[in-house]
């Protein structure tokens, strides 16, 4: 029902919060209705205390010590190694595709982000890196969940299907469904995907007044990517997953172009560890990367932030020369439905929001914009990893960072670091070395062949993995140009008949259609 002028104004102002309706004689009719909605959709009292929590949080940790003194690394019995536990990774993968061919397993996306830093008006998943489809990103994942579709009907003789829970916001949710319409949802079935809406919080001032984008519009933005946890239960999204059946959920981050989306390896090692949460992570290499680390802080799993620990604790090696904290997060996360539906009605309300201090543009008292050159508030964000803490057995999972992660968060002119270059070459090295495994070689202009060390797939014998910068041509040269459709290998596998004996020229593509390459040795299959 809708609250008249005068009622909302009361509220307002017991929440402290009456300059919202400051500007409210000069906005139009539609303004005006647009402005109640939203405040009609505030839960005042709610946020002030999400405020003052968060706040005495913020100040308590810019206070507290160092976690060094607190925090142990990963212990060896809880974590798995795509590299050093080669023997286990065919079991664990076929534990895997057994789950994911019974129908108990789902993805989950989270895809609410606003992609500032990109610095694009859409959402990110609807990205083109320039690749030689110009795929997007949510095409790239949705065929990597129709490839896993295929192969674990080959591997035990039924159909089924993996749904895609995609986390939208206020802000992606409409064009993430028009593009997903446009693309016939990639060849998946409407049905199974399922887009739902995180909540959104206002930025507030650092003395807690909600900061206004216009006259007549507050300063919106969505609640982090641990909204999740909000948005869960507010859909109804754990009951979907029990009617279909699911039981294990692989949550994931739309910007990783490599993503390995419900990765059957990853599944089956966290339910063969009879696990409820698991995180995947790649090893840390350098003492001073700002990646968050997976570690024990007072006895519980958590993820410590380069900032909260010295510089001598980032520096610390185990004997074997690793980093000791080198579990490196890359938000690629495995949970439980039951561990879900815990967090969901036990422990999400204890949850309280991260502080992220912004320069936040907003209409002052006089009603004009301005645009600040130092923060000027804050905006709240809960985070997918705050819920490592309520896990009766917590797993890890290690593998290579150059196989499995490469996020797309800046644009190119930004910096040389996360942006569609990286993206792109990531996924081109890692084909060039997928096409290399399977017996295939490049050569050059001159037809000599381009020397390379290839990346090793899960076989037996398991030697040691190596690089994809080792297939460029010379260090700072720009990768092979290759792409393999997911919907022809999702991790390597099964691209023999395409390449195993042959040379090609780059660009090389091999899709559903065939290879795309002038091939100069060797029989085409
Ligand atoms: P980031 O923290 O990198 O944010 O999100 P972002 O929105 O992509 O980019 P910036 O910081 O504005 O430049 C990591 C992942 O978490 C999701 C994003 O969509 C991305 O997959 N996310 C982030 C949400 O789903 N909701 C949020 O509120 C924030």
């Amino acid at each position: 029902m809708r609250m008249d002028v005068k009622t909302l104004q009361r509220s307002l102002d017991e929440a402290g919060q009456s300059h919202l309706l400051q500007f409210w004689g000069e906005l139009s009719d539609t303004q005006r209705s647009h402005l109640l909605e939203e405040l009609q959709g505030l839960h005042l009292q709610e946020l002030n205390g999400f405020f003052h929590r968060a706040m005495d949080g913020f100040s308590a940790s810019s206070t507290q010590e160092k976690v060094d003194a607190r925090m142990e690394a990963v212990p060896r019995d809880v974590l798995g190694s795509f590299t050093r536990d080669r023997e286990h990774l065919k079991d664990w993968e076929a534990e895997g595709f057994t789950h994911i061919a019974h129908g108990k397993v789902a993805v989950l996306l989270l895809a609410g982000g606003q992609g500032t830093r990109l610095g694009v008006t859409y959402p990110k998943g609807m990205y083109d890196v320039g690749l030689p489809s110009h795929k997007s990103l949510f095409q790239i994942q949705a065929e990597r969940i129709l490839k896993l579709q295929r192969l674990a009907k080959e591997k035990h003789g039924k159909d089924c299907i993996i749904p895609w829970y995609i986390m939208t916001s206020g802000r992606t949710m409409e064009s993430t469904r028009e593009f997903f319409q446009k693309h016939r949802n990639f060849g998946l079935s409407e049905e199974n995907i399922i887009l739902f809406q995180q909540g959104m919080l206002p930025a507030m001032s650092f003395d807690g007044k909600i900061l206004m984008e216009e006259k007549g519009k507050l300063s919106m933005a969505p609640d982090g990517n641990g909204g999740l946890y909000r948005a869960l239960g507010a859909h109804g999204i754990l009951k979907d997953m029990e009617r279909r059946g699911i039981e294990y959920i692989h949550v994931y981050c739309v910007d990783n172009i490599l993503v390995k989306v419900a990765d059957p390896v990853f599944i089956g090692f966290c339910v063969a560890k009879e696990a409820d949460c698991g995180a995947k992570v790649v090893e840390k290499m350098n003492p001073t990367e700002p990646v968050g680390v997976v570690c024990r802080v007072d006895g519980v799993y958590q993820v410590v932030e380069y900032s909260e620990i010295t510089l001598a604790t980032a520096q610390k090696r185990s004997p074997d020369g690793r980093l000791m904290y080198n579990a490196g997060n890359i938000a690629n996360h495995y949970f439980t439905r039951k561990f879900l539906q815990q967090v969901v009605e036990v422990h999400e309300p204890q949850l309280q929001h991260h502080v992220a201090v912004k320069k936040i543009p907003h209409v002052d008292t006089q009603g004009s914009l301005v645009h600040p050159e130092k923060p000027n508030g804050i905006k709240m964000e809960k985070f997918v990893f705050d819920i490592f803490q309520f896990a009766k057995k917590f797993v890890v999972f290690e593998v290579l960072r150059e196989e499995e992660f490469s996020p797309l968060k800046n644009a190119d002119s930004q910096n040389g670091k996360d942006n569609p270059s990286t993206a792109r070459h990531a996924l081109m090295s890692l084909h060039h070395c997928w096409v290399l495994n399977a017996g295939g070689h490049f050569v050059d202009e001159n037809g000599t062949r381009i020397p390379a060390i290839p990346l090793h797939p899960i076989q037996e014998n398991g030697s040691a993995p190596g690089h994809p910068q080792n297939n460029m041509k010379d260090a700072g040269d720009l990768p092979i140009q290759c792409e393999i459709s997911p919907l022809v290998s999702y991790a390597g596998e099964g691209l023999e008949p395409y390449v195993q004996g042959q040379e090609f020229h780059a660009p090389l593509t091999i899709d559903e259609s065939g290879v795309h390459q002038a091939v100069r040795n060797g029989v085409h299959p």
